[in-house]
Formats: C-alpha cells, structure tokens, sequence
C-alpha cells in the first residue's frame, strides 16, 4: 500500500468483506455531492466491495461491480455515483477524456479505483482509501486519508464513524 504524505490519517481494521462494506456504508452518512474517493490497495483487497457498501448507503439498487471491461459504471442513487477503475495506465487519458470535472461539479458522486494515479492530475479534494492485506485472509487494514478542505472539515466525523466500526489508530507520523 502506497504511504499517503498527510496528518489527517485513520486506521481500521476489519476481518470480513461485510466489515469493509459496513464501514462504506457508515462513511456515506458524510458524502456531499461532488465527492471523490480515491481507492487503494492491491488486486482483490476490497475495493470494489468497499464501493458495494458506499453504493448500496447512497441508495443504489444495482449490482456494483468491478467496471473492468468498461472504464466507468455510473449508478444512480442519492447521487449520481461513476465507479472507475484506473488499473490499465491507459485508462488513464480514457478517464481524463469523461468530463468527470464537469459531472463532479454538477454533483455527481465519484469513486476511482487504483485513483492515486489520477488524483493529483483531477486537483479535487477526495478521501483516499487504502485497503491493506493483514495476517489473516479476510484481514485488512483500511486508511483513511483526506485531501483538501472539504474532507478536513470531515475529519472528526470520520473518526467517529471509525470509532464505531472498530479498533482505529490516529497515526500523525506518516
Ligand atoms: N476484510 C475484507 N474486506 C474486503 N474484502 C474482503 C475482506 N476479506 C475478504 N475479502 C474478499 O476479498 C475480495 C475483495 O474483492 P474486490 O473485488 O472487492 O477487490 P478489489 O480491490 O476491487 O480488486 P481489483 O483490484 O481486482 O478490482 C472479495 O472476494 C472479498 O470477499
Ligand atoms: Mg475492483
């Protein structure tokens, strides 16, 4: 897992795919239109099933899942939600090419899996989410990180809602 250069860092573990959803589907009593959530961690960390929980709390009805033979699935829910996947370096131009600026400032809700690589190239404020692998084969460890001011102003409640989900450690070193 990539190290995220920010203070304003949460750690949750969670030892099934229903904890990674469960905490999803707390963090999106905190979504404000526009959001971006950056999604990492290796092959087959939960990324799309930390997106399943996100999805199914905003209201989607759908089946979420991983949009590998297309760049983007768009749900409707609460919000209008684009679920990128970024793995293919390629997809990067592809993604740049969807006028996701333009749907973000409409509103619309955007989740990018392997985003770090776009990130910093799309300028917006997100939350990054960092799936980790741990000891056991359901363990990960999940890191919350937030970029710019609009998820700062979340911070708190961020670690409330971690707090609920399970064992967390504020981490101010990395
Ligand atoms: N604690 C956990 N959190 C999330 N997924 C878990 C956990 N424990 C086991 N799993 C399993 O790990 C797999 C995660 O798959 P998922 O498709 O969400 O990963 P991904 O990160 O999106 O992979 P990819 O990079 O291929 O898109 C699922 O099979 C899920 O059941
Ligand atoms: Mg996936």
């Amino acid at each position: 897992m990539r190290v995220v250069p920010t203070s304003d860092v949460l750690e949750v573990a969670t030892d099934s795919v229903e904890g990674t959803r469960a905490l999803a589907r707390a963090i999106a009593a905190v979504v404000e239109a526009g959001d971006v959530f950056v999604l990492g961690g290796e092959l087959g960390a939960g990324k799309t099933a930390f997106t399943q929980g996100l999805g199914a709390a905003l209201g989607v009805t759908g089946r979420i899942v991983s949009p590998t033979f297309t760049i983007e699935r768009i749900h409707q829910g609460r919000f209008r939600l684009h679920h990128l996947d970024v793995y293919r370096l390629d997809r990067i131009h592809e993604a740049l090419d969807l006028d996701l600026d333009e749907a973000l400032d409409d509103g619309d809700v955007a989740v990018i899996e392997w985003g770090e690589s776009i990130a910093g190239v799309l300028g917006r404020d997100h939350l990054f989410v960092g799936i980790g692998l741990g000891a056991g084969d359901d363990d990960r460890t999940i890191t919350l990180a937030v970029h710019g001011p609009s998820w700062e102003r979340r911070l708190a409640g961020l670690a409330r809602i971690v707090d609920a989900v399970g064992p967390r450690q504020v981490d101010s070193t990395c």
